[in-house]
């Protein structure tokens, strides 16, 4: 007898890691969860364990009891930080480091690149997405849907009003489309529900029907935000709960980070609940700076979202790991967005070798406390390499200029550097959370307001600027003069990325792509995905 039960305990085993290549089934043990949450917009300044004005006790909770990554880097603006997570690549490497993808846009995410639900999928994960994609949806190819997600339940541009999910058209005209999708096509039954509620409703169902459903996979859930990003609305009771606020776009925002906090509550609980928590990693980034003509705010970092100073590039992000050995970190060790890919492909049993090339690094052994220190020395912030762009994209919030940014840690002998090369971006000063302002980004106009803050410097397009980012965190002392040997060997680092780089993959806007074509809906079916 218990030979036979043997046998067959032998050929389950098999045949369940033939099913699942890679992953740990051996007596019972499933590879973790993915929870993954990007906030959009959200700023260094604008979460409480970096300010204790902001109320956000789910979120604090996690990043107390899970690892704070103190220095944890993105690109300055949306679809650049999402295309290097999703591909673990530096956006220079997928074409999207000079833009968002525009309502109108005939572009999308290379379909050559495969994307993070895809490769965990490979370890047997089912992956979800709930919330914003940004990362192209003018060709079915490149939908959520195509590239590795069981299911999408969310929007695929961005800026839209948070209860009536519409946006109004960038060419040709017409009213204000709708754009909150279930899988391809529209959930009309979203419209007048806060987008934070409605995200959290979906997230708690996709984690209550996977429990249900097929408990036996890993689950990898994407769960991205439309909180913080301007239009800045939010219920009276959130907002409220800052009464002693006296800026008003401030006041807003703040209600906001509650709101998507409580919704951040909504998917803990249910986690609990269906007894998924102690195996779910759950991770929290933002996707690049804070807006500080939206409610946002980085200070003491300098700059502002679609910068390459530290305030368009650093922010809020953890991770929280139930069976990690060393908890209630906050570490310092550079973590880049791009590691995000390696790292969790590492967590679900897979070998990160497997990924090829990508500009990611496994930093596994950081996060589950194996090791104090990260293995990232060094990163590229971004290459814009377009000076001035014709026509639509010339609205992309990154400025005019050669910009290059790279940042070290203890590259060189001498310290812990920042080079600057061109424009980094405006604004470029140290704006207090007294400052905020809500000038509605209606297209270009917001860039004849930066005198707001201060004076716009006026760079020499291609002056270089250093900083020791450990002793000078807020980059206000200039060190090119004082180190040129340090300039010189990280430009010829630059020049090395210049060298790899791909063309930014971007296109003008078209009247084909306007949603009163398709009954006021935004809608795909009107470019061609490239690669062919
Ligand atoms: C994390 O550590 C840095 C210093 O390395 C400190 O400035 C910061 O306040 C710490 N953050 C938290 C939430 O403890
Ligand atoms: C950490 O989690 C425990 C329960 O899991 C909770 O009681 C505690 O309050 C949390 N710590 C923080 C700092 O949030
Ligand atoms: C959303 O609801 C409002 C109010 O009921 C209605 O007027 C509008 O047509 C709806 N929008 C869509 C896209 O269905
Ligand atoms: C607002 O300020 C008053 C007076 O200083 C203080 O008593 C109250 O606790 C503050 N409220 C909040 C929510 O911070
Ligand atoms: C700039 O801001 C001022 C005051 O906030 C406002 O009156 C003006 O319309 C704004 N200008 C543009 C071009 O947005
Ligand atoms: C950079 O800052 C760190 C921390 O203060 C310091 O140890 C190092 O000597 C500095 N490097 C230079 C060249 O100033
Ligand atoms: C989507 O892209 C593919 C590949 O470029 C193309 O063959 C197809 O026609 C496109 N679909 C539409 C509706 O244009
Ligand atoms: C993907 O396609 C783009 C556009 O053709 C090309 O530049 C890039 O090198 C390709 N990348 C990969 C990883 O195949």
């Amino acid at each position: 007898m218990s030979s036979t039960f043997g046998a067959i305990s032998v050929w389950v085993t098999l045949f369940g890691l033939a099913l699942f290549p890679g992953i740990r089934l051996i007596n019972g043990d499933q590879a973790p969860n993915i929870v993954f949450i990007v906030a959009d917009d959200l700023g260094f300044n604008d979460i409480s364990w970096n300010n204790p004005k902001i109320i956000s006790p789910n979120l604090d909770s996690l990043a107390r009891n899970g690892t704070i990554l103190n220095h944890n880097y993105v690109l300055p603006i949306c679809s650049p930080t999402r295309s290097a997570l999703m591909t673990g690549y530096y956006s220079v490497h997928t074409g999207r480091q000079s833009s968002v993808i525009w309502q109108q846009e005939p572009v999308g995410l290379f379909t050559n690149f495969t994307l993070m639900p895809e490769h965990l999928n490979t370890l047997g994960y089912e992956s979800h997405a709930v919330g914003k994609w940004h990362l192209g949806y003018c060709n079915q190819s490149y939908l959520p849907t195509n590239r590795g997600f069981k299911s999408f339940n969310g929007y695929f541009i961005g800026s839209e009003d948070y209860y009536s999910h519409l946006r109004p058209p960038s060419v040709g005209g017409g009213p204000p489309g709708y754009d909150f999708q279930h899988n391809e096509g529209p959930d009309l039954s979203a419209n007048g529900t806060y987008s934070s509620v409605l995200i959290g409703l979906h997230a708690e169902k996709i984690i209550r029907d996977h429990a249900l459903q097929t408990p036996e996979k890993p689950l990898f859930l994407y769960l991205p935000f439309q909180n913080v990003h301007s239009p800045l609305q939010v219920p009276d009771h959130y907002s409220n709960l800052y009464p002693n606020e006296t800026n008003q776009a401030r006041k807003t925002f703040s209600g906001m980070v509650t709101a998507m906090d409580d919704a951040v509550g909504t998917v803990v609980k249910s986690l609990k609940s269906q007894g998924l928590f102690e195996n779910t990693i759950i991770v929290f980034s933002s996707d690049n700076g804070g807006q500080t003509m939206s409610g946002g705010n980085n200070f003491p970092l300098r700059g502002n979202k679609g910068t390459l100073w530290e305030g368009g590039t650093r922010v809020p992000g953890f991770v929280h790991i139930p069976f990690s050995k060393n908890r209630a970190r906050n570490v310092s060790s550079l973590f880049h967005v791009t590691d995000w890919l390696p790292t969790l492909y590492r967590a679900g049993g897979g070998d990160p070798h497997e990924l090829g090339p990508i500009d990611g690094l496994d930093q596994w052994n950081l996060l589950v406390g194996n090791q104090d220190k990260g293995v990232r020395q060094e990163f590229l912030y971004n290459i814009q390499p377009i000076p001035s762009i014709e026509g639509a994209q010339a609205r992309a919030a990154i400025s005019d200029g050669n910009v290059y940014g790279y940042g070290s840690e203890k590259l060189f002998k001498v310290g812990d550097f920042k080079l600057l090369r061109g424009v980094p971006g405006e604004p470029s000063g140290w704006i207090p959370p007294a400052k905020s302002v809500d000038i509605p980004l209606e297209r270009n106009n917001h860039l004849a307001n930066l005198t707001h803050f201060q004076a716009v410097p006026n760079f020499a397009s291609f002056e270089v600027r250093l900083y020791n980012i450990t002793s000078d965190p807020e980059e206000r002392v200039d060190l090119s003069h004082n180190h040129p040997d340090i300039v010189e060997s990280m430009l010829a680092k630059l020049a090395r990325f210049d060298a790899s780089m791909i063309p930014p993959n971007i296109k003008p806007e078209v009247a084909s792509g306007n949603p009163n074509r398709f009954n006021g809906i935004y809608t795909p079916g009107w470019c061609q995905a490239q690669p062919k």
